[in-house]
């Protein structure tokens, strides 16, 4: 072997996705696009990087994404930017700076592509990770923050995944907030010493984000603190009063976090999550919520809005594990249906001619290029093919290629043109 110039490999926290994990991306993406499609979502694709501004006015200076977590640098112009850390910002910044509210309400958007937040790397949490979301622009009825979470929950049932379950909280309006804060910030006052120094940066910036602390201690003191329930406003209690009717009336099965408060300072009212009991300590496979003054924010006219966003790589760990695709998992990708064995130059190009006419009907063909026979065929059966077809000069001057099915020990002779029938047998 030679010595190798350069070794390379990847960058912790963001990882290679690779084959047969992105047949699972795959089959996930297509019920999001399939679900989302049908309750009036169009895909927009934004870009990955934006003014780092734009995550700090939205995200918030006090959240830890803000704070600790994004990826920014001075582009050579001088200019302050970041790779997204979620996809809400930038959807927000695109519906306003393409003048979309102009359009009729409600406007409907999802979205797929990776994220980048600089945390510590562990199981379920990388730092590239990708997300695949929706945002509603123009809804403020409940029956809308109803319908979101339950086209959610109808996407993770047709993309397989199952045994999850969806929280439910309200952290009410800047006014029920601003009497929120001060109830937290006298009930942490006392036991600011014994707070992590982030908390104690919370407590002026947030207080809020205190309840969000993953620090043992913190999360002690955190556990016996007022709940923002008890200080909604009689508008906000109602708007989630009727969310949670609907879902009541729609069996959609839920249950109230009154302790959730989300990571995000964009959030208005409905925040909701979606959790399984398989990932370990980072169990959020999605969340979303209510958003209703960030479109203002951004110099657009005052558009309620509400949205999600679900974590790619927790969902392909989830359908994994789904008895259906563990056999999938166990291979190494998506296996042939036709392995062609050609034999000699001439039989390279009827081979050629094979597949073309196969695989534009949608038959995955592959062709055994190297090697003697004996190897192709090895090959064939270690790929999980389920049909060969050899290509010799006899075969070539016949017409008739030879065919086996490696999966009854069945074989004979055909016409290029007859191959796929013996698929449908
Ligand atoms: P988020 O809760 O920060 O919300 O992220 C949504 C989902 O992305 C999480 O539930 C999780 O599945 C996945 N996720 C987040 N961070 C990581 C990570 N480091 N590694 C792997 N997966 C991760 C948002 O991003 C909001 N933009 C959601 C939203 C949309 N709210 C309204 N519209």
């Amino acid at each position: 072997m030679t010595k190798p110039r350069f070794t390379f490999s990847s960058l912790k926290g963001i990882p290679d996705v690779l084959p047969p994990e992105t047949i699972l991306w795959n089959k996930i993406e297509s019920a999001a696009c399939e679900v989302f499609g049908s309750c009036g979502y169009d895909e927009i694709r934004t870009p990955v990087m934006e003014p780092s501004e734009l995550f700090l006015r939205s995200i918030g200076e006090s959240s830890d994404i803000v704070a600790k977590e994004m990826y920014s640098f001075t582009d050579k112009g001088g200019r302050g930017i970041s790779l997204r850390p979620e996809g809400t910002a930038g959807v927000v910044r695109a519906y306003v700076e393409h003048n979309l509210p102009v359009r009729p309400a409600p406007q409907k958007f999802f979205y797929r592509g990776p994220m980048f937040r600089y945390e510590r790397p562990q199981k379920g949490r990388q730092r590239q990770f990708h997300q695949i979301g929706a945002e509603c622009f123009g809804a403020s009825h409940p029956g809308m923050d109803a319908e979101l979470v339950m086209m959610l929950m109808a996407f993770l049932e047709k993309a397989g995944i199952s045994g999850l379950s969806l929280e439910m909280n309200s952290i009410g309006c800047p006014e029920c907030r601003a009497a929120f804060k001060e109830r937290l910030r006298a009930y942490f006052g006392p036991h600011l010493p014994e707070l992590c120094p982030d908390c104690n940066r919370r407590f002026e910036q947030n207080p809020l984000r205190i309840l969000d602390c993953k620090v043992e201690r913190c999360i002690e003191i955190g556990a016996d603190a007022p709940l923002i329930s008890e200080s909604l406003c009689p508008e906000c209690r109602r708007h989630f009063d009727s969310v949670l009717a609907l879902l009541t009336a729609m069996k959609t099965p839920y249950a109230v976090n009154p302790r959730m408060v989300r990571g995000l300072d964009y959030y208005t009212r409905t925040v909701f999550e979606v959790k399984s009991g398989r990932l370990g300590a980072q169990n959020a496979v999605a969340a979303g919520g209510r958003y209703d003054l960030l479109v203002s924010e951004f110099g657009g006219p005052e558009t309620p809005a509400l949205g999600f966003a679900a974590g790619m790589e927790r969902l392909a760990k989830l359908l994994a594990e789904e008895t259906l695709f563990k056999d999938l998992m166990e291979k190494t990708g998506g296996q042939p249906e036709v392995f062609i064995a050609p034999l000699g130059d001439a039989a390279g190009a009827a081979a050629l001619v094979s597949a073309g006419l196969m695989r534009s009907r949608g038959i995955r063909v592959e062709i055994g290029w190297d090697g003697s026979l004996k190897s192709k065929l090895r090959r064939a059966d270690k790929m999980g093919a389920k049909l060969v077809v050899i290509i010799g000069e006899d075969e070539l001057k016949s017409g008739m290629y030879k065919w086996k099915d490696l999966k009854s020990g069945e074989s004979g002779e055909i016409g290029a043109a007859e191959i796929p029938g013996l698929l449908s047998r």
